[in-house]
């Protein structure tokens, strides 16, 4: 693939070309101002990218329910680029939304050799613990283990049927020697974004899933897969409005009236018309077009927008009439935060990352070894002034450890215009991420009895 990106999600280098990847990948990109209390990460432009992320802003708008869903992979400790996504999600929860956490202990098991029992213990201690610590609420928060969760393993092998080594092939760039670990990661990793919407784990809402965009091919395949189920298509109409089209599958073509010699039965099809139409009536239209015959209901006076509330409608018709009737799943994708020696920041090497844990002197001797975009001399400096966009200590203040945006804005100006020193930005950044994990510390030492509290009952 040449002028292309593939994103693999198990390459230890990723793309930083978030413009790109966001263009080839047709991601959405964040308007700031149509987000209610918009976080640092979102004022920041942190989180730059999303899919349908338009359908969970709605639900908020009207309070109507929604989940998130993220996951964990069990085998290493938490350091700060965790801890970003664990941001979104208190946000989101903060907005309404009920939290699922996928322990991904099975992934673990499969593709580092993390035994369950391992993958168990070092969740609940380095991940449970800290989630906790950074504010997520138990009441609204299940945490759960792929392992021990058969909703999601049987998903994974149904849904299995809605796509093909072809399409893994060209999300993954798989071939004939790739490990099947590779294939069934993927497909309980759609499980894991599916299984919330079924009935017993919250029922039909829409799921956004906060990542890093080398999770988005996990995030293609799944939509990908969500709609392939569908017994109703939502789209736009050509001529204004939108059209709701039947999807005549093995599984629901009597239900749908058309019998085994392919002849439409009208009497059973207007019923599914008169169905359709009941189900959509809370939208308030006026004026439908329908075409039983062909299997289509327009609906001149819908917009564009009212795709996903309709899509919920015919989805909740669906579940009825004895379909899956899935949402597919919305997506936000964040930046990743340079690691501290100015490469990728990675669990493997300790000092490109500051761990949840790390004691402030040990924080203290990273930040003070960290890439600087200070100039090689202090005249310089004064003549030149720092770049903020290499340097690791403005870096971290703006991703992790300054909430004040004003105090940011001051600290890159004085950095920028050379009054304030590469030593002097590190010091402000040792003194906000001392801060930042003595409080972090003081609050994991508040929630040690009570991580259970997270734990969805199949995880007791
Ligand atoms: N594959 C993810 C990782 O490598 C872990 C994971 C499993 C996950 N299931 C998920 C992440 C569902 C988000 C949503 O980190």
């Amino acid at each position: 693939m040449d002028n292309s990106t593939r994103i693999d999600p198990w390459a230890s280098q990723q793309s930083t070309d978030y413009a790109r990847i966001r263009d080839q990948f047709g991601l959405g990109s964040i308007d700031v101002s149509r987000i209610p209390n918009p976080s640092m990460l979102h004022r920041r432009g942190i989180v730059f990218a999303h899919r349908d992320l338009d359908v969970v802003l709605g639900c908020m708008k009207r309070s109507e329910p929604f989940g998130v869903l993220t996951g964990l992979m069990p085998s290493g400790k938490m350091h700060l680029g965790h801890s970003m996504v664990i941001d979104q999600v208190r946000w989101f929860q903060e907005q309404g939304a009920d939290i699922t956490v996928t322990v991904a202990d099975l992934e673990a098991l499969a593709t580092r050799g993390t035994s369950l029992a391992k993958g168990r213990e070092n969740a609940i201690t380095e991940y449970v613990h800290n989630y906790a610590a950074l504010g997520l609420d138990p009441d609204s928060t299940n945490i759960y283990f792929q392992s021990s969760r058969s909703a999601v393993q049987r998903l994974a092998f149904t849904l299995g049927k809605r796509t093909n080594l072809s399409e893994f092939e060209s999300i993954y760039g798989f071939k004939g020697d790739t490990n099947l670990a590779h294939v069934q990661a993927p497909l309980i990793q759609a499980g894991d974004i599916i299984h919330p919407q079924l009935e017993e784990f919250g029922g039909l809402r829409p799921i956004v899933v906060p990542v890093g965009v080398d999770q988005d091919p996990h995030l293609r395949l799944t939509r990908g897969i969500a709609g392939k189920t569908h017994w109703f298509n939502v789209k736009p109409r050509k001529n204004g409005g939108i059209t709701v089209a039947l999807s005549v599958q093995d599984s629901n073509q009597e239900i749908f009236g058309v019998s085994p010699n392919g002849r439409v039965d009208r009497a059973t099809r207007d019923d599914i018309f008169e169905k359709l139409k009941t189900s959509i009536a809370p939208m308030g239209y006026s004026d439908y077009i329908p075409n039983p015959k062909h299997g289509t209901l327009d609906i001149p006076g819908a917009k564009v927008a009212d795709i996903a509330q309709v899509r919920m409608c015919v989805l909740s018709l669906e579940r009825q009439l004895g379909g899956m009737g899935l949402m597919p799943p919305c997506s936000t994708y964040h930046r990743f935060a340079i690691g501290m020696t100015g490469d990728k920041m990675s669990s493997s090497r300790p000092e490109t990352t500051i761990f949840m844990d790390d004691s402030i002197e040990s924080m203290t001797k990273k930040v003070k070894k960290a890439h600087s975009g200070g100039q090689p001399t202090v005249e310089e400096h004064r003549m030149h002034g720092g770049d903020c966009s290499k340097d690791v200590a403005f870096q971290y203040l703006q991703f992790f450890f300054e909430s004040d945006d004003a105090e940011l804005t001051r600290i890159a100006r004085e950095y920028e215009s050379g009054r304030l020193l590469a030593g002097e930005i590190k010091q402000i950044c040792i003194d906000r991420a001392t801060e930042w994990l003595t409080d972090l510390s003081d609050k994991k030492d508040m929630w040690a009895d009570r991580l259970d509290e997270f734990l969805a009952p199949d995880a007791l």
